[in-house]
Formats: structure tokens, sequence, C-alpha cells
């Protein structure tokens, strides 16, 4: 069968690959892909910029099912238009990708049917909003309820950050309509993680018992841009899995207060969600809260669990859309995946673009690492740089350690004028907490 793959950064470059790998796929068509999917094997990259245009080339290119790879098309509707056409898809419907554009339909979800998450209000006029912070007082933290690219949430230490927020949000609209309405949480102490999951839910399934939703396994993202979980936010500098420091009794928690219940409230809202969703976790002394849902795959996430699958990525696809996941075998890599991310000179504010990219093949393949490119194109046939977070490096070991250097090894094989990443991906005092 033929794929399509709509996305361009590191995380569809994963998903192109891991689906060429299958016997099932002849061909993988990327939209738009990127100079990493350009070079992949079965993969090719098509041109669209306009969902009326994705839906074309979904339809002409005869595909078996198409993969929504970020958040921003599902929001949109890309899934519902699809479905419409008669082209099948991994990726939920409007409605359940709601979940992660509006944090106030998030948090009233996960209030209706008790999902473990941290205690909030939602509000509409900044005067209310001031009223709140002075009520519950620091830290505290302040939502912005529309999809605002990693800068609609403000973690306030001191009062005023967090009076300052809600005037930039709903007085000054410094992101629009996305921050007219605010949610303002309860701070949770803890470590985080990122659970990414498959699910298969449809009206159907709900009614024959089949509906689904199952944890791949547990990994970290690294979203400081320095070591030791410092310095400004970015879209993420790496990511490792699995996680030694989760337990069994963590992850037994996970299920019962945070993905059974999920579940159980797609059933019963009678959400068309087949696709794969991500739970953000902060582990806290009172068990495993929900800070957040995305409803797709997480990026750079996706990077270290799909070299850990030891099953068929596509198959796992048909088996979502067929509706018996339940019945799926799902099996693991025994070892680790560790995937720290290169990012260009500057970023997260302002770098250059077009710097050719190096890559020593021999030392690269001698590490068995995976170079996943997020932000590079193929000009003149050469790769080169077009994003901030470039690309990463995914190595597999036995033990952590083994996965850790390897990974570094390889990125040691790789250069670009600029070129800056994180040394402590995966180590002790790495992970984001408070
Ligand atoms: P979100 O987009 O909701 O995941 O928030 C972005 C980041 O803000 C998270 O990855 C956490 O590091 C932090 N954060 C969000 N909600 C909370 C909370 N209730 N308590 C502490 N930190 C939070
Ligand atoms: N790594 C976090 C995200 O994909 O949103």
């Amino acid at each position: 069968m033929k794929v399509v793959v709509l996305g361009s950064g590191g995380r569809e470059h994963a998903i192109c690959w891991r689906l060429a790998q299958s016997a099932l796929v002849k061909e993988v068509v990327c939209v738009p892909g990127n100079g990493g999917t350009a070079c992949e094997k079965k993969c090719r990259n098509v041109m669209a910029s306009t969902a009326e245009e994705m839906v074309e080339v979904a339809i002409a290119e005869k595909c078996a099912f198409v993969v929504v790879g970020p958040e921003e098309p599902l929001v949109y509707g890309i899934a519902d238009k699809l479905w419409a056409a008669g082209v099948p898809v991994i990726g939920p419907k409007r409605q359940g990708a709601q979940l992660e554009a509006s944090k106030d339909v998030a948090k009233a979800f996960m209030e209706k049917y008790n999902v473990a998450c941290a205690k909030s209000v939602t509000v509409t006029k900044a005067e209310e909003a001031h009223e709140y912070i002075e009520k519950f007082g620091v830290p505290i933290v302040i939502k912005a309820d529309g999809l605002a690219a990693g800068k609609g949430v403000v973690v306030a230490k001191e009062i005023k950050d967090a009076h300052d927020a809600i005037d930039s949000f709903m007085k000054d609209g410094l992101l629009g309509d996305a921050g007219k309405k605010v949610v303002i949480e309860e701070y949770l102490r803890g470590v985080e993680i990122s659970v990414l999951a498959a699910v298969s839910v449809s009206p159907t399934s709900a009614e024959n018992g089949k509906a689904t939703i199952v944890p791949f396994l547990p990994a970290r993202d690294h979203k400081r841009l320095n070591d030791g979980a410092q310095g400004p936010n970015t879209g993420g500098m790496g990511a490792v899995s699995p996680l030694d420091d989760i337990s069994e009794k963590t992850m037994a928690e996970f299920d019962e207060r945070i993905l059974k219940p999920t579940l159980k409230g797609m059933v019963t809202e009678k959400y068309d969600y087949r696709g794969f969703i991500f739970f953000g976790v902060m582990l806290t002394d009172d068990g495993p809260k929900l800070l957040e849902y995305n409803v797709r795959l997480g990026d750079p996430e996706t990077q270290a669990v799909l070299p850990l699958m030891d099953f068929d990525f596509a198959a796992m696809c048909r088996s979502i859309l067929e509706e018996d996941l339940d019945s799926f075998t799902f099996a693991w890599k025994d070892g680790y995946v560790c995937a720290p991310v290169a990012v260009s000179g500057g970023y997260p504010g302002n770098y250059e673009k077009g710097l050719e990219i190096s890559v020593d093949d021999v030392a690269f393949s001698a590490t068995g690492a995976k170079l996943f490119v997020a932000g590079g194109t193929l000009k003149n046939e050469k790769l080169v740089t077009s994003g901030g977070r470039v690309l990463s490096c995914a190595a597999f070991g036995k033990t952590f350690d083994e996965a850790h250097k390897a990974s570094y090894d390889a990125m040691k094989a790789v250069s670009f004028d600029g070129m800056f990443y994180r040394k402590d991906i995966g180590l002790p005092g790495a992970a984001q907490s408070n």
C-alpha cells in the first residue's frame, strides 16, 4: 500500500522512516516532508500548502491512509475533510482535536471525567483573573486557552509575573484570540514525563466495546536550552525512552487515574478519534497528574520511541483504523534510545538558515544511530539548515549508557556552522522538574 504523511519536522521524518520499513508499505508520500524524508528509502516528497491541496494529493496518490503529524491541520479539521473524501486518517477529527486546541475544553473534559490533574478556573475577564491571582497567591500557572506555539504558558513564581501574564494575554493581546480566555491553574511540583499512545475510538468501536488506548513506552523531553534544565524554553532539545525512574506502580496509577478516564470520556462524548494522543504528565507526591493533552505524537519523543518498536508501525495504523487495536500485539525492544537534538546557533532567538550540514558517514554509521532531520532541506543536492531545531541523532543501546554514548558519538560526526546541542540528555538532573 501507499501511505501519505503530513508534516515537515523530525517527528514526521521518524514516522516516514518507520512506515517505510513495513513490508506492507510500497511507498510513503511525505507532504511536504523535508531534506531527511527526501533521502529516505521508499519515500517521496510532494508539495501541498492548503488543506484542499493535501486532500487532492491523498486522493491522487490513492493512498491507503494518511498520517497527520502536527496538531494544526487536525485542529482546523483536516481529518474531517479527508474522511469526507473517503480517505482514512490517523489523527482525530476536529472535535477530538479540541483537547489540544483549547486548554479550557481540555480542563473541562478532565474535570468531567475525573482525570487526575491540577485544580483550575477559566476566566474571560482580566479583572477576574487578577482577583483569582490575589486569592490563590504564587506559585501559580497561567495558560492561554488557544494554540500559542509554546508561548501560552507562564509558570509564575512572583505575583507580578502572574499579573503581567494576564495583562499581556488578555489586555495587550500578545497571542491574539488564543489569549482572550485564560486558565489559571494550581502549580504542581514534580518531574515530567510524556506518554504517547495509540487511540482507536469511534462511535462503532464504543458500541461493541472495542474502544482502546494503548500507551507506548514512557519518554522524556528536555525543553530547556542548556544542560541541567537551564536557560530558555525550546521546542525540545532531546528525548529518551524508556525511563528508569518510573515504577510499575506509577504506570498503573497513570492507567487508572489518567488513561482509563480519558478513554471513558472519549467514548461518552462519542468522539471519532483514531490516531495518537500525548499525555504530558507531572509525577507529583500525590501520584501522576495530567498537565496537557496533545492530539498527536510528541516531538522529539517520537524520535526516541519509534526506534524501540518491535512491531510493524503500518500494521498498527491499520489496526487503529479497522478498530481492532485491542487485539494488536505490541512488542518493544529490550533497551533504550537516546535522541539529542542539534539546533542552530542563536535558537530559540534569531538564527541563520541555509548552512550546509556535513556528516562523516563512516563515523556516523559506526554508531548505529539514525539521523532524523527536523529543520533541514535539500539545496543543490546538499542538506542545509532550514529551521531552529535542525536534526536529532537517535541511538539504541542495551543499556542507557550505551545509547547515550552512541547518540553523542553520532552527534560528533555531524557538523554545521553554529551547531549547538545539550550534552546531558537523559542524565540525572537533566529532566524538567519543579
Ligand atoms: P503545557 O503546555 O500545559 O504542558 O505547559 C507547558 C509546561 O509548563 C509544562 O511542560 C510544564 O513544565 C509547565 N506546567 C504546565 N502546567 C503546570 C502546572 N500546573 N504546574 C507546574 N508546571 C506546569
Ligand atoms: N515534546 C512536547 C510536544 O511534542 O509537545
